[in-house]
């Protein structure tokens, strides 16, 4: 009789020291002992031959013997399935790795960087200032007073319903802070993001813009333009011919943009790229700049629209929609 009993506790041992290696060897042991023919019935049907004050203890055996069959299961399961998943997975090495994809720089950033290449050549060095700006550096200080007509050019983004503080309309501010800090000789160029409230396919209410100026003594219009007819023939091609037209800027007197003949269908078209002008001698003396010892000339381009032009792009809207397709025709970064 008490062999009856020491069944379940051994059968109890060996499900406790099993450990199965696949989920097939699993399977096996799921059929040998909790099967319809396995040895849990065997152990169920042995309790009639137990007598009756101990059927109760027995039959509390056995159904620990089945849960700790059925927990080894549980437990073995999601583990084997996991692994012999794994297992069955081929590697076939003949197969192209995963490639690497290096990214490529932004058609913008590639114009800004080339620009500032080329007047670092020229011995300029970059200055920055905030994009979020006061009248006094956005308009005032650069020759617009309140009520100044040529305020209307510039749509200004106003920060808070606060008159005086504005997100910058254009990189000029940056001359002003310049000069307020530094004694001349002052030769920086200062890219930066500017903000108008202007949108459509060739005007973007956030865009780029590079400022050049430089103060010294005798800072003549015929260097401004030296300087200009360099920067032109490194970004666009020795051949690329380009015209001054005279023009208005409230910081310049004389003031002029710039033209460079394009290539349209065909047909020589002016294109627009740049303003520029000698600076205003009450420029000069906002920043505490003696305008009868030092002249300067200064200039300002919109980076979108060099490389629109460059890369022949017709809606400056492409730049800020992070389509790859589009971002990926530029050369990779380096
Ligand atoms: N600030 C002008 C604009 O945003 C561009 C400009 C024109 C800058 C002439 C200059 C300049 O420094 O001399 O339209």
């Amino acid at each position: 009789m008490s062999s009856l009993m020491e069944k379940p506790k051994l059968i109890l041992k060996e499900i406790e020291a099993f450990v199965p290696k696949s989920i097939d060897e699993l399977e096996q042991f799921r059929i040998q002992y909790i099967g319809s023919k396995g040895i849990l019935k065997t152990l169920f049907a042995e309790i009639r031959n137990i007598p009756n004050e101990q059927k109760k203890i027995y039959g509390q055996l056995v159904n620990e013997v089945k849960q700790a069959a059925e927990k080894k299961i549980n437990l073995f399961k999601q583990q084997l399935s996991k692994k012999d998943k794994h297992d069955k997975q081929q590697i076939d090495l003949s197969m192209p790795g995963p490639g690497n994809n290096p990214g490529s720089r932004h058609p913008i950033s590639i114009i800004r960087q080339q620009i500032i290449d080329i007047f670092h050549h020229l011995g300029f060095t970059i200055a920055e200032g905030p994009e979020i700006e006061d009248d006094w550096h956005n308009f005032s200080a650069l020759n617009l007073p309140p009520d100044h007509p040529a305020r209307d050019m510039q749509d200004t983004f106003f920060i808070q319903k606060d008159p005086d503080i504005v997100l910058r309309t254009h990189t000029s501010p940056v001359q002003i802070r310049t000069m307020e800090k530094y004694d001349p000789p002052i030769k920086v160029i200062s890219p930066g993001r500017v903000y108008r409230s202007d949108n459509d396919s060739t005007h973007s209410p956030v865009f780029n813009q590079v400022e050049g100026i430089y103060i010294d003594e005798k800072v003549s219009f015929a260097e401004l333009k030296q300087t200009l007819y360099y920067f032109v023939k490194e970004m666009f091609g020795k051949n690329t011919e380009l015209r001054f037209r005279p023009s208005f800027f409230p910081f310049t007197e004389p003031s002029a943009e710039m033209d460079i003949a394009w290539n349209k269908n065909g047909q020589k078209e002016w294109m627009e790229i740049l303003g520029c002008g000698l600076v205003d001698p009450a420029v000069l003396s906002n920043c505490n700049i003696d305008p009868d010892q030092y002249t300067g000339y200064a200039f300002g381009m919109g980076v979108e629209r060099i490389a629109m032009l460059k890369f022949g792009i017709r809606d400056i809207r492409l730049f800020y929609e992070n389509d790859i397709r589009f971002l990926e025709q530029f050369s990779p970064a380096v």
